[in-house]
């Protein structure tokens, strides 16, 4: 049996027996719910990929309270990090080093380097400085699937195979944290998030982007895989592209196919009387709402109709990157 509860010294008391025993517990951040184990511990670090279904080449992001002191686990923090660190940390930002290897190797899959986490959510805070232990945590969902915004997801998922969910509310950010390689001359995005390459290149002046292609090595093991897939069946659209998903969408509502469209603002007119699901108007407001959203979406639909929005820069990256990989696109751009 899996349990909510919200997050009281009562709580904190029960994750940290769970944790030092060994166990997974599911906690909130401000991006999505993550599935945290103690990073020292290799047979509980292993427990999150079984408990997931993830494929065990894709490393996971130690997380730590605002005051624990990185330079136990990681060996060199350059310049330009630490500006970034200041001015963005605690948020939702990782930054991956040269790891001092002093986690568990499962953590990162062998590779030499760590990914580490400070989240600005109250509830994670508490939660780590309760245990204060760097804690290994993904999202906390089924592997590939849609990531949790509420603790509500995370039992839609996990129900029966963990026994714990603490409950901080819905994730205000609501898309994965921005990582950012942080082990070369210059910082690199290797997956785009609510802090953005241009805020990264504003603050400490330059900032790189990788792009994974397909058959070479990934940088960030994650990029290879799709992911965040409602379980229905999904189609993407270009906005100039209405015409022809609405045509898709009257074919297969004649076929008796369960049709719903996901939009912007934009176009909502054209719709008409057909069922649609509004995303949000301003990219913050499309990053909270989008998992949720494609959750409700794959409930209510056998085919779910995505309208991709206008706007591409900023934080839309980061919404534009979810929402390709969710229609089972590789993202390019
Ligand atoms: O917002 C978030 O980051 C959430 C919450 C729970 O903190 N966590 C999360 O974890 O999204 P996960 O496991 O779903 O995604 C971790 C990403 C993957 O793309 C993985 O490949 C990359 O971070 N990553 C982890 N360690 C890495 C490393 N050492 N080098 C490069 N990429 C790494
Ligand atoms: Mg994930």
């Amino acid at each position: 049996m899996t349990e909510i509860l919200p997050i009281t010294e009562n709580s904190l008391k029960r994750a940290k027996t769970l944790i030092l025993k060994g166990e997974t517990v599911a906690f909130p951040t401000e991006t999505v719910y993550g599935l945290g184990a103690n990073a020292y511990n290799t047979v509980a670090v292993n427990k999150i990929f079984e408990v997931k279904g993830r494929p065990n080449d894709n490393p996971l992001i130690v997380h730590v309270h605002k005051d624990f002191d990185i330079s136990a686990l990681v060996a060199e923090v350059p310049d330009y990090a630490k500006i970034l660190a200041k001015k963005f940390l605690p948020g939702p930002l990782t930054m991956v080093y040269k790891s001092k290897g002093t986690v568990s190797p499962a953590v990162s899959c062998g590779l030499d380097t760590l990914a580490v986490r400070i989240p600005s959510h109250e509830g994670a805070q508490k939660f780590l400085k309760y245990l204060d232990l760097p804690i290994a945590a993904p999202s906390a969902n089924i592997s590939k699937h849609i990531s949790p915004t509420s603790a509500e997801h995370v039992l839609a998922d996990l129900d029966g195979k963990i026994d714990l969910i603490l409950d901080g509310g819905v994730c205000t950010g609501g898309i994965e944290s921005t990582v950012l390689d942080c082990t070369g001359e210059i910082p690199v995005v290797l997956r785009s998030g609510l802090i953005s390459k241009e805020m990264v290149q504003e603050t400490v002046g330059a900032c790189g982007e990788y792009v994974y292609r397909e058959g070479g090595v990934a940088r960030s093991p994650g990029m290879r895989y799709k992911h965040y897939a409602p379980t229905c069946r999904t189609e993407m659209f270009e906005p100039d592209e209405y015409k022809n998903a609405l045509a898709l969408y009257d074919a297969e509502l004649e076929k008796g196919v369960k049709v719903c469209i996901l939009c912007d603002g934009d176009g909502k007119e054209l719709i008409g009387d057909r069922k649609f699901i509004f995303l949000g108007s301003t990219p913050k407001e499309m990053a909270a709402n989008l998992y949720a959203k494609l959750r409700e979406g794959e409930k209510t639909s056998e085919l779910l109709i995505v309208i991709s929005p206008k706007e591409r820069g900023g934080v839309m990256a980061g919404v534009m990157n979810r929402l390709t990989k969710a229609c089972g696109k590789r993202y390019e751009s």
